[in-house]
């Protein structure tokens, strides 16, 4: 029985959160699941989810809850959109799992097409994956491929995913340093947003540079958007220097920005475009879209260079076939532009009104607030859970708030979060 019948309520919280259900659980989970992922951070207890829907997600103990991360940025649509659980309902009906790589269903045919129409790639073919990471891949073996350089021009900071091959592109020292004997030294990192002359030096410089991977919005480190301009003189530098420039629309992909794509706003087309999160509208699905001849580097030769046992699942595709129409029939791109310049104004006054706040970034749907240190992060986004708010804190030193709420929130949900938030930051 499901009790969030809707999702555009208010938060209501019944028991201060972790309640008495979740400390049970939460108990229960650290006897037997390894440690190391957050869901316990320091072996405390922590929320635990029982369901969700739009912009709420009702916990264990009855706690409702506005979802200000979209569960990580997937929940575009909203959780449970109501026209991707029947899509993904009458596909398990039918298939619920194919032969992956070998033997394609007539949903991947059509997710394929919708996408390379979509996406801002010129002569688009797609390549699917299993996540966003293993989209970027994807990404960094056909570079290697379709140039046969290895070098990798990749910024700081940057999130692209913790697969071995991902993190050798993810910038941060937490999660590279453990595993720095594994990484190889074809990666030649720059400030994101640096000098293009920093970036033309690089691609130059004797690096045999084949891609340079790049978040046309930082995400997770800090939601950090480029210089004006610097993503198109990225651009016009990789195809003077014959380099394949990688967008990793993880994040930003499917309306989060304003656009169907970050990119979009500076009218560059990648040669290589990661996307996943949103896509699948809360089933795990993602794919580069890529330039034919540039994915032609991936010629069968007799076995799949890249795969998975899950390629294109039967069920995810259905699910990415619907998130793609919704997104298209309620217009939430725009949505999300139209939100995001309302908030706009209130939000950048916020380092003028709050002392701990230092500096406001995004567009569209997606906000960071940076506060003065990661201790002030870690106390808002802890007030706000009691308050019933979802709130994670992010970028490099982890003092950024994230505000990515799902593009369906309604203005009274919105509007809502964002007094509470100025509440508990008055408060500093
Ligand atoms: C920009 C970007 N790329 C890649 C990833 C990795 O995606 P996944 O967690 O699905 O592997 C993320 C995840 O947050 C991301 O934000």
């Amino acid at each position: 029985m499901t009790r969030l019948a809707r999702g555009d309520l208010l938060p209501k919280i019944l028991t201060p959160p972790p309640g008495p259900r979740a400390r049970q659980l939460s108990r229960s989970l650290a006897r037997s699941e390894a440690p190391g992922v957050n869901t316990l951070l320091a072996g405390a207890p922590n929320v635990l989810w029982q369901e969700a829907k739009g912009a709420n997600v009702l916990d264990v103990d009855g706690n409702r809850f506005l979802d200000l991360t979209s569960g990580f940025g997937v929940a575009a649509v909203g959780h449970r959109h109501p026209r991707v659980v029947a899509a993904v309902r009458r596909q398990s009906g039918r298939l619920l799992h194919g032969l992956g790589d070998v033997q394609a269903h007539p949903l991947r045919v059509r997710l394929a097409d919708r996408l390379r129409r979509r996406a801002p790639v010129d002569d688009a073919q797609v390549y699917f994956a299993i996540s966003g990471a293993d989209a970027v891949e994807v990404a960094i073996k056909t570079a290697l491929l379709a140039t046969g350089r290895p070098g990798i021009i990749a910024f700081d900071p940057a999130y692209h995913g913790v697969t071995l091959g991902a993190l050798h592109v993810t910038s941060r020292q937490e999660f590279r340093r453990p595993f720095a004997q594994h990484l190889h030294s074809h990666v030649h990192r720059l400030p994101y947003g640096c000098r293009l002359a920093a970036v033309e030096e690089a691609l130059r410089g004797g690096h045999d540079i084949g891609a340079v991977i790049l978040e046309p919005i930082v995400g997770r480190e800090g939601v950090i958007p480029p210089p004006e301009g610097w993503l198109a003189g990225v651009a016009d530098l990789c195809l003077a220097h014959g380099s394949l420039l990688v967008a990793d629309e993880v994040l930003t992909g499917f309306g989060r920005t304003g656009h169907w794509f970050a990119v979009d706003a500076n009218r560059v087309r990648p040669d290589l475009l990661c996307c996943g999160k949103a896509l699948g509208g809360g089933m795990p699905i993602a794919a580069v879209v890529g330039r034919r001849k540039v994915l032609a580097a991936w010629e069968p030769s007799g076995e799949a260079l890249h795969t998975a046992t899950f390629l294109a699942h039967p069920p995810a595709c259905a699910a990415a076939l619907e998130v793609l129409q919704v997104l298209a029939d309620e217009k939430l791109p725009r949505r999300a532009a139209r939100l995001g310049s309302e908030i706009e104004h209130r939000l950048l006054a916020w380092p003028d009104e709050f002392s701990a706040v230092t500096e406001v970034r995004g567009r569209g749907l997606l906000w960071g607030i940076e506060l003065a240190s990661r201790d002030t992060a870690s106390v808002v986004s802890r007030a706000a859970l009691g308050q019933g708010l979802l709130l994670l804190a992010g970028g490099a030193r982890g003092r950024v708030l994230q505000l990515l709420p799902p593009l369906t929130i309604s203005e009274r949900q919105l509007d809502f979060a964002l007094e509470l938030l100025e509440e508990l930051l008055a408060e500093f």
